[in-house]
């Protein structure tokens, strides 16, 4: 089966219940993209399927069939994300294993909601866990990351 993976059409025989994840740590090699419960709880894992954030420890293979994925690598052409660049200036990662779920969990959020409230951020962000607690950090890089794109705008 085939489906697009950061731009570029990419193609996979792993049997159809195995996770989206899987398919792109071990067989396309993109290790961005973290494993932390495997069960839906954590939010490590997420991607972008056909827009949407989804966790892709729980996403069978035979679902992305045609779909586009983003990854954390596909993001910004040069790593140059409001976010990425937000993340960086308020230097938000601990250990930093959630921080790819989490920032990809947030650019859907501001794909929707440009200019979050706290009460935003909290409804769209709480199922993304950070055992390292850097959460005041996620909450200030959103919003100095919102003001930069509504800035460019
Ligand atoms: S690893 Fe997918 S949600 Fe935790
Ligand atoms: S930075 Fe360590 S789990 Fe989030």
């Amino acid at each position: 089966m085939k489906f697009t993976l950061n731009g570029q059409v990419v193609e996979t025989n792993a049997p159809e219940d195995t996770p989206l994840l899987w398919v792109i740590r071990d067989e396309l090699g993109l290790k961005g993209t973290k494993f932390g419960c495997g069960i839906a709880q954590c939010g490590a894992c997420t991607v972008h399927l056909d827009g949407y954030a989804a966790r892709s420890c729980s996403t069978p293979i035979s679902v992305v069939e045609g779909a586009e994925v983003t990854t954390i690598e596909g993001l910004a052409e040069n790593n140059d994300h409001p976010l990425q660049k937000a993340w960086i200036e308020a230097q938000v990662p601990q250990c930093g294993y959630c921080q790819s779920g989490q920032i990809m969990q947030a650019a859907t959020l501001l794909a929707d909601t440009p200019d979050p409230t706290d009460e935003d951020i909290n409804a769209v962000m709480s199922g993304n866990l950070c055992r390292c607690m850097s959460y005041t950090r996620i909450r200030k890089a959103i919003k100095m990351a919102a003001a930069e794109a509504r800035e460019a705008n």
